[in-house]
């Protein structure tokens, strides 16, 4: 059985792309096998996960338009057990594409759901969402079992939640009456830094138990993987972050 969990926040910069990647990372060291699907146009979840633009041939523009199968548009990166479905600007264009078929919202759900994606054997698809609740962060959600919602402590975080939430609550009440809430995870944390603190104690207070006891701090490593093109589990395997997503990922395995 394949867990389907949505990294979804329509705030950008949030860290989404960076929990989708190392939180795989993650599981794939507790011995899973987890695939990132990126249906993000930036894309930045295949870079960061060293799928060059040359070998992104099929997308997830393809899987979700042309109805490629998962199991063409999967590649295994240099983290074996870990599969990315790369993501090119061409994506952009879905949403518009999209709105005129009938299943508009349940592409993602068809592909992720059907016999080709059970044949990659798959513990954990892992769905990077983009910065908005278009049409593509619709399928993720009724695409998925659940929603893991990376939250950077700062002053507005909370309120771009109730959005998410509303939209959360929409899918259920259409589409996917079994979508959870997987939780809330604080991100780019400072704990010398009073108003990150508020945010954290505002956070668990008015969510209580959906907020992780795991908290990924602001750490310089995790910036600089990306740009090594693996997670920073392998970059640099005893930094702050990579400890922070192995203790996310026991949480979530455990759950
Ligand atoms: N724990 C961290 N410590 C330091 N830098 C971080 C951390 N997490 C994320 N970042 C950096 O913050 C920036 C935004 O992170 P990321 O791309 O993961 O957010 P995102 O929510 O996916 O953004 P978008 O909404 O554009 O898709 C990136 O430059 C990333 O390297
Ligand atoms: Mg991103």
């Amino acid at each position: 059985m394949t867990r389907i969990i949505a990294v979804a926040n329509q705030k950008g910069g949030v860290g989404k792309t960076t929990t989708a990647i190392n939180l795989a990372a993650a599981m794939v060291e507790l011995g899973k096998r987890v695939l990132v699907v990126d249906i993000d146009p930036q894309g930045n979840a295949s870079t960061g996960l060293g799928i060059t633009a040359k070998a992104r041939n099929l997308t997830t523009y393809d899987l979700l338009i042309e109805g490629e199968p998962l199991n063409e548009v999967a590649l295994e990166t240099t983290t074996p057990g870990l599969f990315v479905a790369p993501a090119t600007t061409d994506l952009s264009s879905a949403d518009l594409e999209m709105v005129s078929n009938e299943r508009r919202s349940y592409l993602l759900h068809d592909a992720l759901r059907g016999p080709e994606a059970a044949a990659l054997q798959l513990d954990y698809i892992l769905i990077d969402c983009p910065p908005s609740l278009s049409l593509l962060t619709v399928n993720a959600l009724v695409a998925a079992d659940a929603v893991l919602i990376p939250l950077q402590a700062e002053f507005f975080a909370l309120e771009g939640l109730s959005q998410l939430i509303l939209t959360i609550r929409e899918v259920r009440e259409t589409a996917n009456p079994k979508l959870r809430i997987e939780g809330v995870v604080l991100t780019m944390y400072d704990k010398r830094n009073n108003l990150a603190q508020q945010v954290q104690a505002d956070a668990r207070e008015t969510l209580g138990e959906v907020v992780f006891n795991t908290v990924v701090p602001r750490n310089v490593r995790v910036s600089e993987a990306p740009s090594f093109a693996v997670p920073v589990l392998s970059y640099d395997p005893q930094s702050k972050g990579a400890i922070a997503y192995r203790a996310l990922a026991q949480e979530i395995v455990e759950r």
